[in-house]
């Protein structure tokens, strides 16, 4: 997790007005309404429909411009982004997956955040080797070719690290989905199930636990309960169709689905099984949860139930005035498929059933859509989630009653955002 200043975090609460109930005006929303549709532009005399343009002009460049495409010099701003007073150094660092900007469920490769405790390990396959020891019957080596030998599967999910919100728990305080949801990406995974490598060495019965090891420079090491390992975990070497990324653990990472990032192990070298968790650093003073009497959640490992409303967002304001109005957001849950979203525009009064669209999957992001009528009156998005177990996504308050305002991680409460009458929006929150 990034190293957050506590100061920062304080202050941040009073930087933000923070509105109570009773909010002024309410949008206007009747159910079922019809929707003003937008303004057609005006056509008669628009110079880009009379003139020729030069891109209709002259010859666009050859096959060979790039063999190794990117994305249109006028989406340059879509990027990764970081904040610069969150960590110390780069290579202990993070950067958030500019959600605002994307669509679908899956998170470009060149923009899924990155998180390292080490920087990022520059490793050739062909020297890469992962190493299975420990209780086993047999301890084993595999090369990347061994690996490429085994059936694979194709299988897409989140990963979203613990830390992902974490600036927000004493109040609202970053002012973007990309800053206080942007450290999750969804990618469509290719490698081989875990279980088949450990079938391979053979499990000892006491065999209850695994540790898996990173080859990078911080040599990130996690327990994980074999019950897990066993079920869905993945040894992963493609995303998105094509290698790793370098950041994202390239030539091979962990796949552990609807677990906390940090358990995700990059540049994966070494599998131990043992008989109990090893208490490494990254599950004693980092990604527990430290309760208010001083006591502390371990082994906080699923990711609960969470959505947030990308679009508009407060680097995404409404630019086009009342009107018809796509609202947009993601949502995902640890223990499954996403069952329900529900959108807020008061604040929380009132609820209207958000439509998913696209894949539903377990464990992976799913995108919903709320089509309304803005009459241009100020506005309080919230969205709330429901999974398929029936957990539904809490209120900040409510978390905080539980689990105080200690803890960094594992912040899974409903984000507010505050839309003007001028379309400008704001990290706010409602209470
Ligand atoms: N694995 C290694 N070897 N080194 C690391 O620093 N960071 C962890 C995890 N695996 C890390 C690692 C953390 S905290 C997270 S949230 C995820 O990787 C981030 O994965 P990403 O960089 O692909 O987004
Ligand atoms: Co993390």
């Amino acid at each position: 997790m990034a190293r957050i200043s506590e100061s920062k975090a304080r202050n941040g609460a009073s930087r933000r007005a923070f509105l109570k109930a009773g909010l002024a005006g309410g949008a206007m929303v009747a159910a079922g309404a019809a929707v003003t549709r937008p303004n057609p532009a005006q056509a008669a005399g628009d110079p880009l429909i009379t003139e020729t343009q030069d891109w209709n002009r002259y010859l666009g460049d050859g096959v060979d411009a790039s063999p190794y495409g990117s994305p249109s010099q006028f989406e340059s701003h879509v990027v990764r982004r970081n904040v610069s007073w969150l960590t110390a150094d780069p290579v202990s660092s993070i950067n958030f997956t500019p959600l605002h900007e994307l669509d679908g469920i899956i998170t470009p490769n060149g923009v899924c955040f990155e998180r390292h405790h080490a920087g990022t390990a520059v490793i050739d396959p062909v020297e890469h080797r992962l190493m299975i020891n420990g209780l086993v019957e047999t301890p084993l080596v595999f090369t990347m070719d061994d690996l490429k030998r085994f059936p694979r599967e194709n299988r897409v999910y989140f990963l979203e690290c613990a830390a992902n919100s974490g600036m927000e728990w004493r109040g609202a305080q970053l002012n973007g989905c990309q800053f206080t949801h942007g450290m999750v990406h969804c990618v469509a995974y290719t490698g081989v199930p875990l279980k088949l490598l450990l079938e391979e060495a053979g499990l000892k019965p006491e065999g209850k636990w695994l540790l898996a090891e990173g080859a990078d420079a911080s040599a990130m090491t996690r327990s994980i309960p074999i019950e897990k390992a066993l079920d869905d975990c993945m040894v992963a070497f493609k995303m998105n169709g094509e290698a790793l990324r370098p950041e994202q653990g390239y030539p091979v990472r962990l796949v552990v689905p609807g677990w906390e990032g940090n358990m995700w192990v990059k540049w994966l070298r070494r599998l131990e099984v043992g008989d109990q968790p090893w208490a490494q650093r990254e599950e004693t003073s980092k990604y527990t949860d430290l309760h208010a009497d001083g006591t502390a959640r371990r082994h906080t490992f699923v990711m609960d139930v969470k959505s947030v409303i990308t679009n508009p967002s407060p680097q995404a304001p409404v630019t086009h005035g009342r009107g018809q109005m796509v609202l947009s957001g993601i949502a995902w849950s640890g223990h499954g498929r996403i069952k329900r979203v529900d959108v807020s525009l008061d604040g929380g009064r009132n609820w209207h059933e958000a439509r998913i669209d696209g894949p539903s999957l377990p464990k992976a992001l799913h995108r919903f859509y709320y089509d309304f009528d803005w009459d241009g009156s100020e506005l309080f998005l919230q969205s709330r989630a429901v999974d398929e177990t029936g957990q539904v996504q809490p209120t900040k308050d409510e978390l905080r009653a539980v689990r105080g305002v200690n803890s960094i991680y594992h912040n899974n409460g409903i984000q507010t955002w505050y839309v003007k009458a001028d379309g400008g929006v704001e990290n706010v929150e409602v209470s």
